[in-house]
């Protein structure tokens, strides 16, 4: 199993192109599936997770094409784009209706085939996810939502089987807790059901609004977009459409965070400022400069020591779970004592032992960490343990002294696009080496 080696210290200069969001690009693939008509997707990244959906999306008998996209697409004043990778997905001739076990348990988000299945065959059997080992994540909301809808759920050997042989039927459902899977599951199933559905409490991540967005593109009628209250008229068919997914704001705001971390200097080039919302906000307290541009953003470390500041998970615009991991190692070397508090996820503070082998100081209590800046990390071997936990440790070793070796590091490849390339190209001392050989 390859192993990433870092070695720190170097305040990190240059140019990143921001990716594709991985978490917009996921539920668009499955959208294909609710139209027989072609749906193109750029701006995609170039990930282990969106080959395994694929993979999913195959099996159902989608048709895949990958490529790069036609056009640079630049404008005035701007440099031009490069050619950014595309996928276009057909459902014109499906041949099954189930996904099965060896896939999905790969990837959580197949579950969100759900919707898109029911709304347009009638039927779905898919079974239960699998997925990141950060503690239990239930898909009760995706089927109370489609029950709701009129579908009937059996649940049978691990899989959920959804039938409504006469369509599914508009319905008001309020989500008790936010939920961005169980929102785009059922926003991708009231496309076609009968009459009208309000989706309440919904999320509103930049990725459900993508969604929604490329739904509309292909013939959905929707308002409320970006809102917590989605209103969604069903119609008889939906049509192809090429869309362009919406830049990473995790990417964006992991490699902001390497900037603070080392003291270095980024351009962030595709990315969208107003996406990262809090997030840009409490690394600007903390000393990161973050400056939009005609190009994107800039990430800057103020001079001195960065300062220590609280932060605390919640759906969008709140804090991100996702980059709850990077701000704790991003908080390590601050001056003071940040508390870095996760409401999204039980058990997803599995970074926190191993920061602490580089010389983190974080005791945790409950859903909390307590982060005491350190002077200083230092490199160590440290394991990865999910997508956003080995990122943080990615970002500790690029400020520790010495050399830091992160081994598992296919959770890197699920989420983010050519890491070592782009970090290295920023001048990061930073490669993919092969197997232990003890
Ligand atoms: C998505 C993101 C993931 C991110 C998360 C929260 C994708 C592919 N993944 O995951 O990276 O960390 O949003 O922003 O977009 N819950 C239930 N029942 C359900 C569904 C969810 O109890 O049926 C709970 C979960 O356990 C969790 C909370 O709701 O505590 C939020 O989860 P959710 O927003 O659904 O996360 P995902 O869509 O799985």
């Amino acid at each position: 199993m390859d192993r990433i080696r870092i070695q720190g210290g170097t305040p990190l200069s240059g140019t990143i192109e921001v990716s594709g969001a991985k978490n917009a690009t996921l539920p668009l693939m499955t959208a294909s599936l609710l139209t027989p008509d072609r749906l193109t997707l750029t701006n995609v990244p170039q990930l282990e997770d969106i080959r395994t959906l694929a993979r999913v999306l195959v099996e159902l008998g989608v048709t895949v094409e990958a490529g790069l996209s036609d056009l640079p697409i630049f404008k005035n004043g701007q440099r031009p784009r490069p050619r950014t990778h595309r996928l276009a997905l057909t459902a014109a001739d499906i041949v099954s209706t189930t996904a099965p076990y060896d896939l999905v348990r790969k990837m959580r988000a197949s579950v969100l085939v759900l919707g898109p299945l029911v709304a347009r065959f009638g039927e779905a059997r898919v079974s239960l996810p699998g997925g990141c080992a950060i503690g239990p994540r239930p898909v009760d909301l995706h089927l109370k939502g489609l029950k709701a809808l009129g579908a009937r759920i059996e649940l049978r050997d691990g899989y959920v089987e959804a039938s409504a042989p006469q369509g599914l039927a508009g319905a008001v459902i309020r989500l008790p807790i936010v939920s961005v899977g169980a929102t785009e599951n059922l926003l991708m199933a009231a496309t076609l059901a009968h009459g009208t559905t309000v989706i309440e409490n919904a999320a509103r991540e930049p990725e459900v609004g993508d969604l929604a967005r490329c739904l509309v593109a292909m013939g959905a009628e929707i308002e409320g977009i970006d809102t917590d209250r989605l209103l969604v008229r069903g119609v008889k068919r939906l049509h192809g459409a090429t869309y362009d997914v919406v830049p990473d704001r995790i990417e964006t705001g992991t490699y902001a965070m390497a900037a603070g971390i080392t003291g270095g200097a980024i351009e962030l080039v595709g990315a969208r400022l107003g996406l990262l919302a809090q997030p840009a906000q409490l690394m600007n307290e903390a000393g990161v400069d973050l400056n939009e541009t005609n190009e994107g953003v800039t990430a800057r470390a103020k001079n001195g020591r960065l300062h220590a500041v609280d932060a605390d998970t919640q759906p969008y615009p709140g804090f991100p779970t996702d980059l709850q991991a990077q701000f704790m190692a991003l908080m390590a070397t601050a001056d003071g004592r940040a508390v870095v508090t996760e409401n999204i996820f039980e058990n997803r503070f599995m970074h926190v032992p191993e920061l602490a082998r580089m010389g983190a100081d974080i005791s945790v209590r409950g859903s909390s960490a307590i982060v005491t800046g350190v002077d200083r990390l230092i490199g160590a071997p440290v394991m990865a343990t999910d997508l956003r936990a080995s990122v943080s440790l990615v970002l500790a070793g690029l400020a520790a002294e010495g050399t830091t070796t992160i081994s598992r590091v296919y959770h890197l490849d699920r989420g983010y696009d050519r890491l070592v390339e782009k970090l290295a190209a920023c001048g990061a001392a930073i490669e993919r080496v092969g197997d232990d050989p003890r």
